[in-house]
């Protein structure tokens, strides 16, 4: 079983791991467009563009499916990606909505969703929340979050000033959609501002999503990673080897 793995950089790295942890995969192809993220200050149909030339990157390889590990892209290309791709297509947002949905007791949970520009301005992610009765849902774009995470400021005084600056008047909530694949290098931040919030990362909730909805039983004992990237490979691979 081959994937591959888009994202509009090294951020999709995120997905990665988790698909490596849990072998669902015997090769993984990853394909960082470097050289034009960010995509989340981008508009819709320049995002839907950039999309389908990945698309064509993949149509070289012999992939099953094709993971858009990036949330902008889940928010406004899927449907396009869908209509042009001869192997299946899976976003992250759907997932995410899930891994709430299988972890929420109550639909009157609080739920924050963070996101890029692009996620929280397409509404993908309220909408689909919505249709599954949860109402009480706050959304914010912390945008300073992704250069912040692409400097590997993982910790320290401007991830902690950036975190109280975007957050000090939002109230706790149940659940924090980690709804960026940048985030999730900086989930124990968030955690120590947001103790009691539980948080959902696009990995494992893709992950949870390929076992539950695509029956992905089988598990393999290797897998084989190949990165790409528009710019920069070296760069990617070095962060590649540092973060997985
Ligand atoms: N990986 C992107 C996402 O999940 C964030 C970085 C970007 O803006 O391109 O939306």
């Amino acid at each position: 079983m081959r994937a591959g793995v888009f994202d509009s950089g090294v951020g999709g790295l995120t997905v990665v791991k988790s698909l490596l942890e849990h072998k669902l995969f015997s090769e993984i192809i990853y394909f960082g467009d470097t050289a034009r993220v960010p995509y989340g200050v981008k508009d819709k149909n320049t995002i839907i563009r950039y999309s389908l030339e990945a698309l064509e990157f993949f149509k070289n390889f012999d992939v099953d499916i094709m993971i858009t590990a990036c949330n902008s892209v889940s928010a406004y290309a899927i449907d396009e990606l869908r209509n042009n791709a001869p192997f299946q297509i899976s976003g992250v947002i759907e997932p995410g909505v899930m891994a709430l949905k299988n972890r929420a007791t109550s639909k009157d949970a609080t739920i924050l969703i963070l996101g890029t520009r692009a996620t929280i301005e397409s509404k993908k992610y309220e909408r689909l929340l919505k249709k599954d009765g949860f109402l009480n849902i706050e959304s914010l774009s912390p945008s300073l979050f992704v250069p912040i995470v692409e400097e590997g400021l993982f910790e320290g005084t401007i991830l902690e000033t950036t975190i109280q600056h975007y957050f000090h008047d939002v109230k706790e909530p149940d659940f924090i959609i980690l709804g960026c694949t940048h985030f999730p290098l900086i989930a124990t931040a968030i955690s120590r501002y947001f103790p009691n919030s539980t948080l959902i990362h696009s990995g494992d909730a893709i992950v949870e999503f390929l076992e539950e909805k695509h029956q992905m039983k089988e598990r393999f004992t290797e897998t084989e990673l190949k990165l790409f990237a528009t710019e920069n490979p070296d760069g990617l691979k070095k962060i590649a080897k540092l973060w997985l």
